[in-house]
């Protein structure tokens, strides 16, 4: 089902990308490295409406209509929503989609409408600018209720640039248990600067070959802006614990309006 006035015309992910996420992710590995963290946020802050924000291939709104929440599920890219509409079917469950960028959410998403929004898989680094991704965030608090919650995560790239001669060099560490958790489809930084890392996710089976660039978060800078965006509560998880711990692979946010 597709809300209001959706028009998707935007493409920025590979067919590649699109065809590996799955085996990327691993749907069933990510909900065991999180181990409840998720269902247990919403419902500790009496959640009903969920949006969430970055649909990718429907991994996270599939299973939050399974456990019984409202969900919004948005998505602009076209490759991404049908390979999400096809997992939906084939769980049997309806999507209720949307198609705006973060930015412009306020085009069709009333003000306090939403219990929570979830955007996951290190999704805002997407956006390059300070400006930009500050103004997605407003956006996400917007459309929450008050004591509404945003979850956010991160990969912290801090250490991705602090030891990016050793992974160039073919060293990257990463323990594939949380978020990306594939073990057919492995990701590696093959470009990294200040501004941006390039990953390259490869196929072993295959040796089909995807890429996907991000911006890079310094330690804290994400915090930083969570409340430059107006968030005053923000609880800081390192994979899935509380408290921030510097060698965690991701770090999660639960950000109270
Ligand atoms: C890294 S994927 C993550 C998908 C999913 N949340 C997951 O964890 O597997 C990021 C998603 O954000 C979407 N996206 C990127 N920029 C966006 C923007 N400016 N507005 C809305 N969605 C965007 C992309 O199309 C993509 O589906």
């Amino acid at each position: 089902m597709l809300l209001g006035n959706a028009t998707i015309h935007k493409n920025y992910n590979s067919q590649n990308l699109v065809d590996m996420w799955g085996d990327l992710i691993d749907w069933k590995k990510r909900r065991e490295g999180e181990n409840g963290f998720l269902i247990d946020q919403l419902r500790k802050h009496n959640v009903r409406r969920v949006f969430d924000a970055a649909l990718g291939d429907g991994c996270d709104s599939i299973y939050l209509l399974q456990k019984g929440f409202d969900v919004t599920s948005n998505e602009i890219d076209k490759t991404f929503l049908a390979k999400a509409l096809q997992n939906a079917k084939a769980n049997n469950v309806q999507l209720k989609i949307t198609s705006l960028d973060w930015r412009e959410l306020d085009k069709e998403l009333e003000i306090e409408s939403f219990d929570a929004v979830i955007i996951l898989g290190n999704s805002l680094t997407y956006l390059f600018t300070k400006e930009t991704r500050l103004k997605a965030l407003e956006q996400f608090r917007r459309i929450l209720k008050k004591s509404g919650i945003l979850i956010i995560d991160e990969r912290n790239c801090q250490n991705i640039l602090d030891n990016r001669d050793e992974i160039l060099k073919g060293n990257f560490n990463y323990s594939g248990k949380y978020v990306y958790c594939g073990e057919k489809v492995h990701g590696r930084p093959i470009e990294i600067s200040d501004d941006k890392v390039k990953f390259e996710y490869t196929d072993e089976r295959t040796n089909k070959i995807a890429y996907l660039a991000m911006y890079p978060w310094k330690r804290d800078e994400l915090k930083k802006l969570l409340q430059e965006a107006g968030f005053e509560l923000i609880e800081q998880y390192s994979d899935y614990l509380p408290k921030e711990n510097p060698d965690a692979d991701f770090y999660q946010y639960v950000c109270v309006k």
